[in-house]
């Protein structure tokens, strides 16, 4: 789910070279129909999905020689999510619109691999809570979480002192407050090591995609966020650590390269020759760590503070900053407005239980009203945010 993204290429690209291995079933995808019909050709799936029905009908038209069934909109997801000759779910479309889809797929039955982090931050007890009900396993593609649950296996859960999750820092890791107020969408878009969809690169200059990670670690991994600690690693070759009690620390290293994440957790306990280039520690030569600035980006430390709150105000916080980011791509807000909308829009919430996933698609259609109001009162000149 999500075959045209970033994860997704990848993801097929790893099927493309392990074909004795792996086949794909279903995919979905939003509205880049010319490439999904390029992937639907080469690995003939059963089952498609797209989100609209005037995309879906293009597609059934331009496919009409092959044997496959074409769905649209959130049922077609489900369909999708939930396809019977599929032992595992890639979980890769962005934001909220997973959600639904993700839930389909445990209810079905489906290990999944997930990359979409906004999943369990809108709804982690519920998802979890699904996955146990199921018997369902959820296997991290997020290289952090990859990392962190490889490391696990290093000794019990009970052993473990906290989690430490690095964070490359982004491209604005240098700059200073007043430097970060002048940053364009463009230069935001460039991420020094990492190349992924466009919401995770904004996410990742904010901090905001740490702060996201602090509350998936949480729900992965049943870990308290005090115990979930973030350093800021700009190499991005240590993936993620567990300290345990007795002092010993645990990482994974790598290149930086999702191919590997995503193949670990296809396979999964096998590992697969070949998947990622091979890290050469002595051309890397030094590796360091520093702690984030929380003052310079506020965001993770609000993903701290709506874990911490419970129930409905990570979703909240996501869905808030999932609008921030689409008016900043727009360059209708600044780059230091995204904090300020995720926060303003926190602090008008009341926090609610999420007992079911519509009280979790009610909070997140809150947030995004509320944000989406405080923007347009700031635009226009009434509000505080864009400096005016
Ligand atoms: N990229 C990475 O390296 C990386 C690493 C770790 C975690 N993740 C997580 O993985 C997820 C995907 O990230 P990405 O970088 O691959 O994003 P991306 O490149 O923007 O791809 C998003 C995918 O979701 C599809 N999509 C968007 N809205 C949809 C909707 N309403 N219904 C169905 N499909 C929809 C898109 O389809 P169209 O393009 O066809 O419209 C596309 O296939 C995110 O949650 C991200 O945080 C990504």
């Amino acid at each position: 789910m999500g075959s045209t993204g970033s994860i997704g290429q990848s993801t097929l690209a790893v099927v493309e070279k392990f074909p004795d291995r792996f086949r794909v079933a279903a995919l979905a995808a939003g509205n880049n129909i010319e490439l999904l019909e390029k992937q639907v050709r080469r690995f003939k799936p059963s089952t498609v999905a797209v989100v609209g029905e005037k995309a879906a009908e293009k597609l059934r038209k331009s496919c009409g020689d092959l044997s496959v069934r074409i769905f649209a909109g959130v049922e077609g997801m489900i369909e999708v999510a939930a396809a019977p000759e599929a032992d595992i779910t890639v979980s890769a479309i962005v934001g909220t619109a997973g959600l639904v889809p993700t839930i389909a797929a445990i209810r079905a039955g489906k290990n999944i691999a997930l990359a979409n982090k906004e999943v369990l931050v809108t709804a982690g007890e519920l998802v979890m809570a699904e996955c146990r009900a199921q018997g369902v396993h959820i296997l991290p593609v997020d290289s952090e979480h990859s990392a962190i649950f490889q490391c696990l296996s290093a000794g019990p859960h009970r052993d473990i002192k906290r989690l430490v999750l690095t964070a490359s820092g982004g491209p604005f890791r240098k700059y200073s407050k007043k430097d970060l107020e002048k940053v364009t969408s463009a230069q935001a878009l460039k991420h020094p090591n990492w190349s992924m969809g466009r919401k995770i690169t904004i996410d990742s200059a904010t901090l905001m995609n740490k702060g996201l990670e602090v509350i998936e670690a949480h729900w992965l991994f049943g870990i308290r966020p005090e115990r979930i600690g973030v350093l800021v690693h700009p190499q991005s070759i240590v993936h993620s650590m567990v300290e345990y009690h007795d002092g010993a620390v645990m990482a994974q290293l790598g290149m930086p390269d999702m191919k590997g994440p995503i193949a670990y957790a296809l396979s999964y306990p096998d590992r697969l020759a070949g998947v990622s280039p091979a890290l050469d520690l002595t051309a890397i030569g030094t590796l360091t760590f520093e702690e984030p600035d929380t003052g310079r980006f506020p965001c993770l430390a609000y993903a701290y503070e709506a874990l911490k709150a419970g129930g409905s105000m990570p979703a909240v916080l996501s869905a808030a900053n999932e609008v921030a980011v689409m008016y900043f791509l727009k360059d209708e807000i600044k780059f230091t407005d995204i904090p300020r909308v995720v926060h303003q829009t926190m602090e008008a919430h009341t926090p609610s239980p999420i007992k079911m996933v519509e009280d979790a698609l009610k909070a997140d259609l809150w947030a995004r009203r509320e944000a989406e109001g405080i923007i347009e009162a700031g635009v226009k000149g009434q509000g505080i945010i864009n400096g005016r």
